[in-house]
């Protein structure tokens, strides 16, 4: 035989990982597991099978937690918590580093039993899932010992319920854990029912290192008890998993005042321009689509190739596709492993089987005779509207479609309801940086994909939820501003009767698209003042509602616009109120009673001018991630933001809402204070005179109630905020799961207009966008 023969037949031996480690320490924990709650397992009681999605075999006896179980680690992270919290920062890091080193001396272990558990291949246990989840805990170490001097006025929310999927489990826990402990909360998580094995193991290491009982309760079982912890006395739900059990989620704690981030579903486009670089585009497209069998919220699961290249692009494709490896995950030379369960294969199967269009490959490969696993497949040929093209699949599948252009690209990239992450192949950085910011999502890879860090941000836009894990944007999520807030108190609309204070006939109309505008309804009411009636405003009804966001919408030019150009509107909307400044006061003293209107008016003035300084000057971040580049963290605009404005400061309320919001580039539908409307349409006078583009910001007025729904339920509204003295949470948080639009409600709770909010505005005003360039060759 020739040295040429031998290279050319040479295949790979196996080069299995023991599992001897990871099964002794199963038996030696009875090969049964209770629940970890106060510090201490409790005893196993009934409950389901954990097994080996490779082999069918039985690893470990779980227990399905009942309502008392969930109850008694609510109460124990509850206990727990203020003095976790107390324990400040540092004391808090010190924990946070002991888990990690912890983790890292265990990682072997850790990483085959992930293996055994999820069916994943050990080299990405191994190398990626494991060092991550040390990298998570080592950074938010890092985090709570900054917590005093860099977010002085933040503190935790309390007690935080989090339920995580199968797919990563050690990693989606470390992500969940670690910032909620660094910030002072205790949490009760409960891992997917498939993959618990590593968050017992987990628990085992909490109580290695000392960490106080009751901060981490980890419950085991299916979506029921997920249900129980979301309707538990928890302050705060993180949850990732699919968008339909995540839109119930949001229906579930509507009103309730939990708050929520939801880290959910994805159908992410991966395109490749002509000038790519192949092998390196087919190389990232292995990690995009078959790294961890598909089953990634994230995966590059869209192929868009430029029309020039296909034929030799999905050749080599194929060609790759071929040479992969499937088989036992603890093979060291595995490439794709066993899909998680045998529910998961069946889903992926009749999935791909409903399917006759396009054309199939799966890769040439000998599937072992027993486990579940699916062969790499690819599915070319396919029309944007077929259901693989816009349903997840969540297996190793990946459908594929051409463009011609980079704006074809970017239109069919953005042709989904899910928003979580892109990737974008070209040699031309130009053409990449240019596409970046142009497709709706939370993270894009450029001439890479699947890249994580605990510095950069994770998390999606639309349907893929809302939130961030990881870097300083996802420390929000674990944290709200200190103090105590007052109850909310309903502010009644004046009445009366006599003579109005002006005999001219005043009827305010609306302000939608940049004009004046009746209401469609044709209805009016009276707003009386102390000495009498000050004039009627029109009620607007749904169709009303569909007007302004219609206009809002078409104005999304403004969100292109520069930073620099949207101070100086700011900047001359404040110099214009402050023009007619007495007669804006002596009119909301008017209509209030009050002699406050002089102070609303300087303190609105205020705000417009602090959102003209920081429209400019809210930037963005550039993470120092661990590879050779960098991740840049744009601050983008929502989009189109829905506010029913405050009722007891009629000026400021909209002013605080409106200013913030449309220096970050967004355009507004604010509905005036019901009580008080007359100084929102007095305010557009001032738009109109500000050279504000039409559409930017378009006035509503009319009963929060009623219009409360129409805004929260429309498709096209991608926020909403009520600071209405009307609580309205409930009712809007539980309509805009139909989008899953970010929701700012106040639950119950009065806000404080004197004090200047702007940076808590502007971040509701935003969404952060991470964009990954490495360098060089
Ligand atoms: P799932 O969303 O049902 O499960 C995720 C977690 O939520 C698990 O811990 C589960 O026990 C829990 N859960 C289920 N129902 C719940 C409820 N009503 N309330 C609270 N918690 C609940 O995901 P599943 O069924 O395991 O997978 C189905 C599909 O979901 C997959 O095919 C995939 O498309 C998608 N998925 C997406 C993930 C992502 O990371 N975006 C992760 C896992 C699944």
């Amino acid at each position: 035989m020739t040295v040429k023969e031998i290279f050319e037949t040479m295949d790979y031996g196996p080069a299995p990982e023991s599992a001897a480690e990871a099964l002794a320490w199963l038996v030696d924990q009875g090969d049964k597991f209770g629940h970890y709650i106060d510090g201490a397992f409790t005893k196993p009681g009934k409950g389901f099978d954990s097994r080996n999605p490779a082999t069918g075999e039985v690893l470990a006896k779980l227990t399905q937690a009942k309502q008392a179980d969930v109850d008694a680690a609510v109460s124990a992270a509850r206990k727990a918590q203020p003095k976790w919290e107390k324990l400040g920062g540092a004391g808090r890091a010190r924990y946070l580093y002991a888990i990690a080193r912890l983790l890292q001396k265990h990682s072997r272990l850790f990483a085959v039993l992930e293996s055994l558990d999820n069916g994943k291949p050990i080299r990405e246990s191994r190398d990626i899932d494991i060092p991550l989840a040390q990298r998570h805990f080592y950074y938010h170490a890092g985090m709570a010992q900054l917590m005093e001097s860099e977010l002085p006025d933040s503190e935790a929310l309390g007690v935080c319920g989090q339920i995580i999927p199968w797919n990563f489990p050690l990693l989606m826990l470390s992500w969940k854990i670690a910032p909620a402990l660094a910030m002072g909360n205790t949490v009760v998580l409960k891992p997917a029912e498939y993959t618990s094995l590593t968050a017992l193991l987990f628990a085992d290491i909490c109580t290695q290192a000392g960490l106080p009982k009751g901060v981490v309760n980890i419950v085991t079982g299916d979506g029921a008890v997920g249900e129980m912890i979301v309707n538990s006395d928890v302050d705060k739900i993180a949850f990732t998993g699919s968008t339909v059990v995540g839109r119930r989620i949001r229906e579930a704690t509507a009103g309730s005042g939990k708050e929520l981030t939801l880290e959910l579903g994805g159908k992410s486009a991966y395109i490749v321009f002509d000038d790519a670089d192949i092998d390196s585009a087919i190389e990232g497209l292995v990690d995009a689509i078959w790294f961890n069998q598909g089953q990634v919220c994230c995966a590059g699961s869209r192929l868009l190739v430029q029309e020039g290249i296909t034929d030799r692009f999905h050749e080599k494709l194929r060609a790759r596709m071929d040479s992969l490896r499937i088989g036992d995950p603890l093979d060291k030379c595995i490439d794709v492993g066993a899909v998680v369960d045998p529910v998961q294969l069946q889903t992926i199967k009749s999935m791909v089987e409903s399917n006759t269009a396009g054309h199939m490959h799966q890769a040439a490969c000998d599937l072992p005779a027993n486990g579940c696993y699916y062969p790499p497949t690819l599915i070319s040929g396919l029309e944007t509207s077929d259901p693989l093209m816009q349903e997840e699949i969540f297996g190793p599948v990946l459908v594929s479609s051409t463009f011609r252009t980079p704006e074809e690209a970017v239109e069919l990239a953005n042709n989904t309801r899910y928003g979580l992450a892109a990737t974008v192949w070209t040699e031309n950085v130009n053409l990449a940086l240019d596409i970046a910011p142009k497709l709706v999502a939370g993270v894009v890879w450029v001439n890479a994909t699947n890249l994580f860090d605990a510095a950069a941000g994770f998390g999606g836009v639309r349907e893929s939820g809302f939130g961030r894990e990881g870097g300083w944007e996802g420390l929000t999520a674990y944290t709200k501003p200190k103090g105590k807030a007052k109850p909310l108190a309903k502010v009644e609309a004046g009445t009366g009767e006599g003579a109005p204070v002006d005999p001219i006939d005043r009827t305010a109309k609306m302000y939608v698209g940049g004009k004046q505008a009746r209401p469609d309804s044709g209805y009016s009411k009276p707003v009386w003042g102390k000495s009498g009636l000050l004039g009627h405003v029109g009620l607007a009804n749904r169709k009303d509602v569909r007007n302004a966001v219609e206009a809002a919408a078409g104005a999304n030019g403004w969100s292109k616009t520069t930073g620099h150009l949207r101070a100086q509107i700011l900047y001359y909307i404040g110099e214009n109120l402050s023009a007619r400044a007495d007669e804006f006061a002596a009119r909301i003293d008017a209509m209030t009673g009050k002699k406050d209107g002089a102070k609303e008016v300087q303190a609105s003035i205020q705000r417009l001018f602090s959102a003209a300084a920081w429209a400019d000057k809210y930037d963005g971040q550039v993470h120092g991630v661990p590879i050779r580049g960098v991740a840049i963290a744009m601050k983008e605009s929502v989009g189109v933001i829905g506010a029913l404005c405050a009722d007891e400061a009629p000026l400021l309320g909209l002013v605080s809402a409106m200013a913030p919001a449309i220096a970050m580039g967004n355009r507004t539908v604010l509905v005036a204070s019901e009580p008080y409307p007359l100084a929102a349409t007095d305010f557009y006078q001032i738009l109109e005179t500000s050279d504000v583009p039409a559409g930017v910001v378009n006035i509503l007025t009319g009963s929060h109630a009623e219009l409360a729904k129409p805004l929260a339920s429309h498709l096209n509204v991608d926020a909403v905020w009520s600071f209405s003295s009307t609580d309205l949470s409930k009712e809007i948080e539980v309509v805009s799961a139909g989008n899953l639009k970010r929701t700012w409600v106040n639950n119950a709770t009065a806000f404080d207009w004197g004090v200047d909010h702007s940076r808590r505005f502007l971040q509701a005003a935003t969404e952060v966008k991470n964009i990954w360039v490495p360098y060089g060759e």
